[in-house]
């Protein structure tokens, strides 16, 4: 990759996006983590700005001088290579470093990567810049999702913004479309950036399926609840089944039947559910359970990807089948980002597609979003196969 112009405005693009998603927010807003796997605004605006000062600045630029010694400590997330850090149930509890201090943060290390680029750009910066971008941008999509939780959490579940829009519509007809039995290659396959789990291109050999090409709406998933789906065990894995019952699940996150009728929390507040919306936050649990319901499956992360170019996609995370594992060949980087997604390839399942939370230029055909199964405060949704 050449660094051009064009990459520094990417670079500052995405700086500008992350704290745009912030605006609408009220100081306290930034600070609380009402669950561990939700954090904090706040943490998120450090951290990826951590990010690129530990990854670049620290190692790239002589005599860098750190913002502040403690920020590693706060807002490392995982990475044991880098050291130690406030365990993720405490992310909540830093009231200090402030909000205007973390915003500081942010401008102090923008100021110091464009500067790198000003005068010392190499294939290796380059490369660890590309990667700082794209992580920013996976917060991005967090960010938003941890936002929602909050704000939906509260007991006024006051709204975030009227323009951010959570129930988009597929308005084409449903169908079943045919893939013939075959060989298809998996991975990524071009000079554009790409996560090292998405590598290598491998074949695989996939028996004939019918995927649709339509996910699942909320009126077709209102059908499953009102059939008693949360209440057969024998549609349910046991470990689904535990689930439900020990967190007395028995709709979507965020639904609240008012008056009987369904209503649902979106960033424009508490709104009745829109029944040809496509069905969004339930866990791999509940997508398992409608398909079994509906006497169907899931499509395993190579059928969707061997189908995506016969269906739109992008609006909803879809759960697949599939374990999140390496694909055959697959190498870690060296070093700490080596930490970055090989160490999580187990007990998690695959999601493909893309969100309408998932920032410009960020998702792609051949990549493996993955979280544990009863997660479902991402904008997850299922399509079936069979
Ligand atoms: C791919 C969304 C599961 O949430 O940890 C953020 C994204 N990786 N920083 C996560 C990620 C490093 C990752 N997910
Ligand atoms: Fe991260």
């Amino acid at each position: 990759m050449i660094l051009t112009d064009s990459v520094v405005d990417f670079f500052l693009e995405t700086r500008k996006h992350s704290e745009d998603i912030c605006q609408p927010l009220e100081i306290e807003d930034y600070v609380v983590q009402p669950v561990v796997d939700v954090s904090p605004p706040k943490w998120h605006l450090g951290h990826t700005t951590w990010f690129f000062e530990e990854f670049i600045l620290k190692p790239h630029v002589e005599n860098y001088v750190l913002f502040d010694e403690d920020f590693s400590f706060v807002f490392n997330s995982y990475y044991e290579t880098v050291g130690k850090r406030v365990v993720r149930s405490d992310r909540g509890n830093l009231s200090r470093p402030s909000v205007k201090k973390v915003y500081e943060y942010r401008n102090y290390v923008t100021e110091g990567i464009k500067k790198l680029f000003e005068t010392n750009q190499n294939e290796e910066i380059n490369a660890l810049l590309e990667i700082g971008i794209h992580h920013e941008k996976q917060h991005q999509e967090l960010l938003l999702t941890d936002i929602k939780f909050i704000l939906g959490n509260n007991p006024l579940l006051p709204a975030y913004s009227t323009a951010f829009i959570d129930h988009p519509i597929e308005t084409h007809q449903k169908d079943w479309i045919t893939i013939d039995e075959g060989v298809y290659e998996i991975g990524h396959n071009s000079n554009d950036f790409c996560y090292d789990n998405e590598l290598e291109r491998h074949k695989v050999y996939l028996h004939s399926y019918e995927i649709s090409n339509k996910l699942v709406t909320n009126g077709e998933y209102i059908e499953f609840m009102e059939a008693g789906g949360y209440q057969r065990f024998d549609i349910w894995h046991a470990e689904g089944w535990d689930w439900v019952n020990q967190n007395q699940i028995s709709a979507p996150l965020y639904w609240h039947k008012i008056d009987n009728e369904w209503h649902n929390y979106t960033a424009k507040g508490l709104q009745k559910v829109k029944g040809e919306a496509p069905l969004t936050h339930i866990s791999y649990f509940e997508a398992f359970a409608y398909a079994q319901w509906k006497g169907h499956r899931l499509p395993t992360e190579f059928e969707w990807e061997a189908a995506q170019t016969f269906f739109p996609w992008g609006k909803r995370w879809e759960w697949t089948e599939s374990a999140y594992l390496p694909y055959p060949n697959y190498k870690k980087v060296d070093g700490a980002l080596g930490e970055y997604n090989g160490k999580f390839m187990v007990s998690q399942k695959v999601l493909r597609g893309g969100s309408v939370a998932t920032p410009i230029k960020h998702t792609r055909h051949t990549y493996r979003n993955f979280f544990h199964p009863q997660l479902r405060w991402q904008f997850t949704g299922l399509r079936l196969a069979k």
